[in-house]
């Protein structure tokens, strides 16, 4: 398990590369909290809470066993990949893993300190899902969507308490990218805010704060620039290949933008760009792909269905499907 003065070590190095001040504080921000939705975002959340060790306990929680199971079994292998490189010891991988409590319970929530909650972009199913959790939980809750596209202000109303709301948006792989974006509303408390923003550093992350602004800061840079690289497949101006070596060699891009969204899955890509497209229609960034309709419809979302801008096996990328 990382440990407080490995966080400590580790906030300090960044603070050294991105010019922060950091200073090490003994009190963590929340005690007991709650993760809603273990896929490709929530598992990752609920791993490195539980492996930062500064909680007493993580609720991890999934409407449905089939989804607990596999988010656990995603959480139990990505834990087991850091014990067998040396990264992690067994014994702090097992206190990790002890840490959390798999249920589809949404009653053991109900005292949690601090509740994030990423489950799919759909305002219907958040409206229910944060009206339920209003009701359930302590009022001391606060809770922080981990979403990338929806209005963090609209969610807020529904769960009764929009001074105890705020967005917390990781990065995908969430167990390496540093970056956490802590969003207030024009209503959250800001001390409520402050404990977020505080909390992302005791999981050893890096936080930086927003607005309620579409996008965000990274998505309202990254989305736009995925999405002029699929108008160029639409023209026909360059190859799947060429536009991604171009952006990894010629601008330091660890990944091309093809490869990139294919790897975040061409849906979550695609209902980005429709949310935007029908709420700012006169914005230029915000379109539509025509090859990014046609994947979506086609049900080729990426990695995660094995095909996209490129053929996938698992985790690792093959040839691109066009030449
Ligand atoms: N979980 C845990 N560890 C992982 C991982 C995962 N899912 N994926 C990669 N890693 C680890 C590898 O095991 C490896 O560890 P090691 O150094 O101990 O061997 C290390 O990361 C490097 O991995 P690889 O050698 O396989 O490959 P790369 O060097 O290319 O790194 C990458 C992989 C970190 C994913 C890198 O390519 C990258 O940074 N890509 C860009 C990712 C990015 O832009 N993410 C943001 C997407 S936008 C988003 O998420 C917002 C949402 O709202 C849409």
């Amino acid at each position: 398990m990382l440990n407080h003065s490995t966080i400590t070590r580790t906030l300090f190095r960044i603070a050294k590369t991105t010019g922060r001040q950091y200073s090490a504080t003994t009190a963590v921000a929340f005690d007991k909290v709650g993760v809603i939705g273990l896929g490709l975002m929530g598992h990752g959340i609920a791993q490195v809470a539980a492996t930062s060790g500064v909680h007493s306990q993580v609720i991890a929680f999934e409407q449905e066993q089939k989804y607990l199971d596999s988010g656990k079994a995603r959480i139990q292998g990505s834990i087991g990949k850091l014990v067998s490189k040396g990264k992690m010891s067994q014994e702090d991988a097992d206190k990790a893993l002890q840490s959390i409590t798999f249920t589809t319970d949404m009653a053991l929530l109900a005292d949690t300190d601090f509740i994030l909650e990423a489950v799919i972009e759909n305002m219907d199913l958040k409206q229910s899902l944060y009206t339920n959790l209003g009701e359930t939980c302590k009022p001391e809750t606060i809770f922080a969507s981990n979403t990338s596209s929806l209005s963090i202000t609209e969610m807020a109303q529904f769960s009764g308490r929009p001074q105890n709301f705020v967005g917390v948006h990781f990065f995908n792989p969430v167990q390496i990218m540093k970056l956490v974006e802590v969003i207030r509303t024009k209503q959250t408390d800001p001390a409520v805010f402050e404990k977020a923003y505080n909390w992302v550093g005791d999981i050893g992350k890096v936080a930086v704060s927003c607005g309620d602004t579409p996008g965000f800061i990274v998505n309202r840079l990254l989305v736009p620039a995925l999405l002029q690289a699929m108008l160029m497949m639409d023209r026909t101006d360059a190859s799947i290949k060429d536009i991604d070596i171009s952006m990894q060699l010629g601008a330091g891009h660890p990944m091309g933008p093809l490869h990139l969204a294919d790897y975040i899955g061409l849906d979550t890509c695609y209902y980005i760009a429709k949310g935007w497209v029908e709420k700012y229609p006169n914005e230029s960034a915000f379109v539509i792909p025509k090859c990014l309709k046609i994947m979506v419809d086609a049900g080729n979302l990426g990695r995660k269905t094995g095909k996209g801008f490129y053929h996938w096996d698992g985790d690792k990328r093959g040839d691109p499907t066009t030449a």
